[in-house]
């Protein structure tokens, strides 16, 4: 049964920026959203800035997808954390934004992760692996299910300093084995070594996974996961240019074939219910 979802407001509003700062190589957001509920862990927004990028001919034209890392505070005055790379014009103008200015806000959209006995009666604890800014929506995912007395273990991975960050503010001094794949910290290699450590070392039979961030880790998980006989949850990425079900730019292939829409039958998805993680990679 999919987990249940909170319903976004039918409209786009106006969210004031309450501060903006940079937290390694990435940059941690924060608005104020007066009017939406609650999100649930692995659901996304749909920003928009008025601003455009230099260099990039008047873009951003459409929103862009960004999924929401911490929730402080409730419903009326929300305080939504977002960790943003800047890769492109609509994450550059996000990034200009200061204390006080305006972003536009849509959501929260999309489908949530499940709790751990949802995908395996079983569970007594769950593996939760980010990637890269992928992250996010691990933070959120796991104070939900620290809160809610589920022993939670977090693997983090990195391509190197330059490509991380927010993992001390948002996941704080809790326990979390990071792997940067130019060893400057933890691990060197990838994270999925990690995983692969916890799947042959322990009785893997009341373990959930939950994963998000680069296609080919998402794969490499998704892989994993089968091999081992793990139930498994993903929060996919691909370009989406409405977030609610209407322009089909978001689909991927699904098992069994026809398509899911990554914005409404995802970003989380079931490991079964796709052949391939990276589908939705764009480039
Ligand atoms: C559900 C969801 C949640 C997300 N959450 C986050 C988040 O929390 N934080 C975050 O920073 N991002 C997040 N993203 C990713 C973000 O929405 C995209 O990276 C978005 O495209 C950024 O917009 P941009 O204008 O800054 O960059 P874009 O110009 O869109 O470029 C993004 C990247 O894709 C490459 N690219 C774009 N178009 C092409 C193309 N046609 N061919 C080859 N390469 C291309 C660019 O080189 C660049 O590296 C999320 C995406 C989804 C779908
Ligand atoms: S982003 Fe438009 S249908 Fe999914």
């Amino acid at each position: 049964m999919p987990a249940e979802r909170p319903q976004a407001p039918f409209n786009r509003r106006d969210c004031r920026v309450a501060e903006s700062h940079t937290a390694g190589g990435y940059r941690i957001f924060t608005l104020i959203d007066e009017e939406g509920p609650e999100p649930a862990p692995g659901q996304f927004y749909m920003l928009t800035t008025a601003g455009t990028a230099p260099g990039f001919s008047g873009r951003p034209f459409l929103p862009r997808a960004i999924s929401v890392a911490r929730t402080l505070g409730t419903r009326g005055s929300l305080r939504l954390e977002f960790l943003i790379d800047e890769v492109g014009p609509g994450t550059i103008t996000m990034a200009a934004l200061g204390g006080g200015d305006s972003c536009g806000l849509a959501g929260p959209f999309g489908s949530p992760f499940s709790m751990p006995k949802e995908l395996n009666p079983d569970a007594v604890g769950a593996v939760l692996v980010g990637g890269g800014i992928g992250i996010a929506p691990m933070a959120v995912l796991r104070r939900h299910l620290v809160s809610r007395g589920v022993p939670t273990r977090t693997l983090l991975g990195f391509r190197d300093q330059a490509h991380s960050g927010g993992v001390d503010e948002l996941f704080g001094c809790e326990e979390t084995r990071l792997a940067y794949e130019d060893g400057s910290s933890g691990h060197r290699g990838y994270v999925t070594d990690l995983l692969l450590q916890i799947l042959t070392g322990d009785d893997t039979g009341g373990a959930v996974i939950y994963s998000c961030g680069p296609p080919a880790m998402l794969e490499a998980v998704r892989v994993l996961a089968a091999e081992h006989g793990v139930p498994v949850e993903l929060a996919l990425e691909s370009p989406m240019a409405c977030g609610f079900g209407a322009c089909f730019g978001c689909a991927v292939p699904k098992t069994g074939g026809g398509y899911l829409r990554l914005c409404i039958d995802g970003p989380v998805v079931r490991g079964d219910e796709i052949t391939t993680a990276m589908a939705g990679e764009v480039g």
